[in-house]
Order: structure tokens, then sequence, then C-alpha cells
């Protein structure tokens, strides 16, 4: 396919390219580059531009100037097998390679301690190129669930790091790939899409085109900023961290703290700008009005935001700034009733942060938990993508602390209850689930609605799940379940059967032909129950003819999120820890995240006490990419063992006050 004089070609496998699993990638690659070409005002740089899927590739995809590398399901779609999700990731991928032409590869950094503005930039424009090439996905909302809830995770943590660190601090191989994390990839572009929110897209992107960097915008004539474009991101790029602003309507005054999970914990790092950022605070009110304010100190008094009664304030609008925020406690109870009442009143974007903002203060003992579980009520009414998704994450911490405790019965009674009318409208929407919804969201939302309800148990989820996966096995070749559904189908129908079941999925994984239907199949066969099954299992990531060395470490990973898989896959790992770091532990990306998904339970303090004996006996082997997760593991535990001194019998108080 040429765009303009540009020759564009996708490689595959021979059979996947004749099944037409490029067709996709090529359809959306002339115009995502000719939006990049008008974005960045500069030509595409060179006469050709290949993409090529190979089968056994550790990172997603790389940016080779001219032959972009990837991962199959980054790069390949059928949409006979496909779900949505792989499409979109597709799109997004694709578009962040290709911001690369220009952005790291036309010009480039000088070391890799500024990785993050590459990999930055390239994660927040990628949305952007996504977009233009899919223009009804909405896909810019996503970033927020994508980029900014995972930076934020890691960054409210002390053992977090800034974007930007001195070069003589990134020397070795190891340390270069530990720089591919979620903080250059994740944070780079939270702060980056801030940058372009306050600036405006069009100023944000001629500051590209100028000179490619982007303090050049300073000079722009209409701009009104309260400081320079380079002093007001030095705060938020050579410090790491970043603020939860609160606001009390009561007075009006606006101050901003430093956000850590754990609140006793004690910064070693000092900032020279104290823990402190410039602010662009943008507001509304239940009125409908709107205003920006920029917060410069630690605190001001800013009268319009002093309301009374029946009013209430919201801020950071679509979450455009990179912090959280709170609320003294009647504008809390405002904004509650408001979602109870009348939720559409406030941005999809903003329930979104609602839900998510309130568990992470919770998380951080600054609310009360009973408070952040509230924010959950309303979602019976609740259908956009965004808040559920947000609320399954912050849900989804609170089981990986409680499903194993007493807490998990009032738990799930809780959420099946909320989860119904969503079940329902599906239900009704889709003909009894013969169909999926056409809007690309509502695909998402229904895949939540289906999970959530199997996943609690709602009368009626399972024995579809099961009949379908019944149905497929009766005739293999004929496999009816839709695309979108199938992870969850799998998984769950996986689940409830037994080695019959197992080994029906094993045989179709090692028959896939997809990427996608691999992948969907791979991380299903981790949900059995059975134990010995789940020991065969981690034994086959030994084996590269059984699982390829690309998949293992995130095969042992979803092994390690079933309840039951856990504590063997912690076992395996500590037990091959030498095998383990010898083949993946200083190249691949992927080692940080076998070390969170191995410790994503941890909350006991017998937990934590093994976790430091792991970290003392392996000490001479080392931690390679993987070292910052490990300091990570341990600082989180430590916090969830406090957290839940403090918070468990409210928690339980409260899911049984729900069901009464
Ligand atoms: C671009 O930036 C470099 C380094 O700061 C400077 O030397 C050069 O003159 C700039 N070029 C333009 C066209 O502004
Ligand atoms: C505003 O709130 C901050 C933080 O709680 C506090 O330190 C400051 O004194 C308050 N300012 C006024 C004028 O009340
Ligand atoms: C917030 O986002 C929505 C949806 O993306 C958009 O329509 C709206 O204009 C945005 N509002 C502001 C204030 O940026
Ligand atoms: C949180 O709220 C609940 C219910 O309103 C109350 O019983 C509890 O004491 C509060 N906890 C704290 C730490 O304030
Ligand atoms: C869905 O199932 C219900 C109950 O089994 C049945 O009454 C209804 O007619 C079905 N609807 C469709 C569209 O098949
Ligand atoms: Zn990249």
């Amino acid at each position: 396919q040429a765009s303009r004089n540009v020759f564009v070609r996708i490689w595959a496998r021979q059979k996947a390219i004749k099944g037409g699993q490029g067709d996709y990638a090529l359809s959306i690659t002339q115009p995502i580059m000719e939006f990049f070409e008008k974005y960045y005002n500069t030509d595409y740089p060179l006469s050709k531009s290949d993409q090529i899927a190979l089968p056994d590739f550790s990172a997603g995809a790389m940016e080779n100037w001219g032959l972009v590398t990837y991962r199959e399901t980054a790069l390949l779609y059928d949409p006979k097998t496909s779900a949505n999700g792989n499409k979109q990731r597709i799109a997004t991928v694709v578009s962040h390679e290709l911001a690369h032409m220009w952005f790291g590869n036309l010009v480039t950094l000088k070391w890799w301690n500024d990785l993050w503005l590459n990999e930055g930039f390239a994660s927040y424009v990628e949305y952007l190129g996504a977009d233009y090439a899919e223009p009804t996905w909405n896909i810019k909302d996503q970033i927020i669930l994508y980029d900014m809830y995972r930076a934020f995770a890691v960054d409210s943590l002390v053992s977090s790091h800034p974007l930007s660190c001195k070069e003589e601090e990134v020397n070795k191989p190891a340390e270069i790939s530990q720089m591919f994390n979620t903080i250059s990839y994740s944070k780079g572009a939270a702060v980056l899409r801030m940058l372009s929110e306050f600036l405006t897209e069009p100023v944000f992107a001629k500051g590209l085109t100028v000179n490619l960097t982007l303090y050049a915008v300073d000079r722009t004539p209409q701009l009104k900023l309260p400081h320079r474009v380079h002093d007001i991101m030095n705060r938020w790029i050579l410090q790491m961290g970043f603020p939860v602003v609160t606001i009390d309507t009561g007075t009006g005054n606006v101050s901003q703290k430093h956000f850590l999970l754990e609140p006793n914990s004690v910064v070693e790092k000092p900032s020279e700008f104290n823990y402190e950022w410039y602010i662009p605070i943008n507001w509304m009110k239940k009125s409908g009005e709107q205003d920006q304010l920029w917060l410069l100190q630690k605190s001001a008094v800013h009268k319009p935001m002093k309301v009374s009664r029946g009013q209430w304030v919201l801020a950071n609008v679509n979450v455009s700034g990179y912090y959280r925020v709170n609320y003294d406690l009647e504008n809390w109870e405002r904004l509650l009733s408001q979602l109870n009442s009348n939720h559409q009143i406030i941005p999809v974007i903003n329930r979104a942060q609602i839900l998510d903002d309130a568990f992470n203060l919770a998380r951080a003992s600054i609310i009360n938990i009973t408070l952040a579980l509230r924010t959950t009520k309303y979602l019976s009414l609740e259908k956009e993508y965004i808040p559920w998704e947000a609320a399954l994450r912050s849900l989804n911490s609170l089981f990986l602390v409680f499903d194993r405790s007493d807490v998990y019965g009032a738990m799930q009674a809780y959420l099946r209850n909320q989860v119904k009318p969503l079940f329902d409208h599906f239900t009704s929407i889709t003909g009894n689930w013969t169909t999926v919804p056409l809007g690309h969201n509502d695909q998402f939302t229904q895949i939540i609605a289906l999970s959530l309800a199997c996943k609690t148990g709602l009368p009626g989820c399972r024995d579809i799940i099961k009949a379908w996966f019944r149905q497929w096995m009766q005739d293999p070749d004929n496999n009816k379940i839709h695309p979108n559904l199938r992870s969850t189908v799998y998984c769950y129908a996986i689940a409830a059967g037994g080695v019959e079941e197992w080994d029906f999925g094993w045989r179709m994984f090692k028959k896939a032909t997809v990427a996608a239907e691999a992948v969907k199949l791979r991380s299903a066969l981790a949900c059995t129950r059975e134990p010995w099954l789940l020991n065969r299992y981690l034994e086959y990531t030994l084996d590269p003819e059984k699982i390829r060395k690309q998949d293992a470490t995130s095969t042992i990973g979803s092994i390690s999120s079933n309840i039951v898989g856990q504590p063997l896959a912690w076992n395996f790992v500590r037990a091959r820890w030498e095998y383990l770091f010898k083949v993946y532990g200083t190249g691949s990306f992927s080692f940080s995240r076998l070390i969170n998904d191995i410790t994503a339970r941890f909350c006991t303090s017998f937990e934590l006490s093994e976790l430091k004996q792991f970290q003392k006996d392996n000490a001479d082997v080392g931690f390679g990419s993987g070292t910052q997760a490990l300091q990570q593991a341990i600082e989180k535990t430590t916090a969830k063992i406090k957290w839940l001194e403090d918070n468990k019998q409210q928690v339980l108080q409260w899911f049984i006050s729900q069901s009464a």
C-alpha cells in the first residue's frame, strides 16, 4: 500500500497473512502516518514502512526505523477469533511505534536517563493517532485507565523515582532495562497530557515542530501561564510522586500534599522543590460553572470554591491533571448524593475518578474506607465503561486482600446485587447473550457484566458459560463463543471444570493459529482450581516446546492471580529463582511484572517475612530488572498489613450492613 511515496507493508507467518490477519494493521497504518505527519508537521522521513509480526518476541513491539517488530498479538487481527480489545491493542501499539518514527528515531535523546521523554511521549500520542484511525471509539479517554491509574499506583510509593535521572545513574544493561518502566511510559504520558491540556493541543504540537523541544512554547504570545513552562514542568519531572489536592468547600481553602499510600513512611530522598508542585486545577460546580486555577503554593484560599448547601465542587475535570483530589466531608456527601440521584451531570471520566480517588485516599488512611465503599453504591445505575472499569480495579485490590478472609462472603453478596442491573441490561439488549452491542465501549462493559456476574456467582451466569464451553467441546472445529467473551468464558468454564476441560483447553491452545486466541486460552488454563493441574502447568513454563519463552513469566503471573495457584506459584518461583533469573533476569521487561504478580496478594506479617527471606536468600543471585519491583512489593505488603489492622472490621461491617 502506498501513502504518497511511502511503501507500507505488513509481514508475518505466511498462514497468518493468507488468512487476512495483517489486513487490519495495514488499513490503519496509512491514516496514522498521515495523522503524525500533520501533528509533527514533518513528512515521514523514509521511503518505506515495514511492520513485521514475530512469533516469539519478548517486548510488545520495537520501533526499528522503517522496520517495526511486533509480538503477534500486537499486529495480527482475525475478525473471527480476535476480540475488540485485541483490535484496540493493535491500533494503540501501531500508533505508538509509528509515533517513534519521528520522536525517538528522527530525533533521539542523548542518553537513557531521559528515556521517559521518548516513551512517555509515544505513550501519550498513541491515543491521538489511534483516535484519528478509529474516531468512534472515544479512545483518548482510556488514557485514564491504562496510564494514569497505573502511574499513580507506583508513584505513590516512597520507592518511586523521578521521571528523569542523572546520566551517570544509568550505565549497566539492567539499569537501562529498568528504565522501561511504568514511570517512564505511563507517568510520562500523564504528565505530557497535562502539559498539552494546559497549553492546548495546537500549542503543544506546535512546540514540538519548532525544535522537537517542548520548551519553545514559552514564546507563544497568547499563553497565560503563571511561570515559564520549564519551571512548571521541572516540578513534575525532577521530583518523584504527585500531590493530593484538598479542597475545603466550607472556606474555599485549596491545599496540596505529597500523596503517599503509606502515610507513616518517610521519604529519604530530599527534593529541591520540597515535594510541592505548580498545579493546574480545572474545576466545575453543580451549576455548570467551570474555571481554571493554578495552585502555586502549599495552600491558597480561592473564594469561588466556597459553596453552600445544594452546591458541590468537582476538581480535576476529565482528570487532565496528574494528581488526586480530596474534599471536606460535606462536599463528598453532596457528590455522592449527586451520583445516586442523577450521575450523568458528572462527566464520565470524573465518575471513575471519584471512585478511584476515594479508594486510594482510603488506602492511604486519608479518608474513611466506608466513604470509599459508598462510592460504589451508584454503580447499580451506571452503564458506562470507564467508571465500571475503575470500580473493578478498586474492587480487585479489595478482593486481593479479602478473598482469603471472612470478609469475602459479605463482599460477594453486595457485589452480586450491584452488578445484577448491568447483567440484566445486557441480557435484554443482546437477546440472552447471543449478540454483542454495537458500541466499542459497550462491548467492554458487556464483558465486565459477564465476568463480575460469574465472579460473584449471580444465578444464571456460570450456567450459560458452562453450556457454551460444553458445546464447543462437543464440536471443537466450530467455536460459537463470541471472541469478545472468550477470555471470560474459557476462564470460568475451566475453573468450574476438571481435567477434561483443562486438557481440551490445552489442545485448543496448541492448535491455535491466531496469537490472540492462544493468549486467551493460555491465561484461562491458569483458572483451574485443581492444584495438581496448576503445578503441572507451572512445570510447563520451563519447557519452551510447551510454553514459549516470551510467555513463561506471564503464565506464572496468571497462575498466581488464581487464589489456589498463588501459593503454588510463589513456591515455584522461589525454588527456581536461579534458573528464572538466568533466563529472564537482565534483559527482559517482564521480570518486574512477575514479581508484582506473585506478591499481589501479600498482606500478612508472615508473607512479609517470607518476602524478606527471599530477598536475603537470593542476594548473591540478584534480582536484575526486578530489583525495584521487589522493593515495591515489600513496601506495599507493609502498608497493607497496617491498613488491614485499622480497616478490616469496618469493611466487614459495611458489607454486612448492605445486605441486611
Ligand atoms: C534546537 O535546540 C538546540 C539545542 O537546544 C539548539 O542548539 C538549536 O539551535 C535549536 N534549533 C532551532 C531551530 O531552534
Ligand atoms: C488551608 O489548609 C491547609 C492544609 O490543611 C492549612 O495548612 C492552612 O492553614 C489552611 N489555610 C487557611 C487560610 O485556612
Ligand atoms: C471532557 O471529556 C469529554 C469526553 O472526552 C469531552 O466531551 C469534554 O469536552 C471534556 N471537558 C473538558 C472540560 O475538557
Ligand atoms: C468510619 O466511618 C464509620 C461509619 O460511619 C465509623 O463507624 C468509623 O468509626 C469511621 N472510622 C474512622 C477511622 O473514622
Ligand atoms: C431469553 O430467555 C428468557 C428466559 O429463558 C425467555 O423468556 C426469552 O424469550 C429469551 N429472549 C430471547 C430474545 O431469546
Ligand atoms: Zn515506545
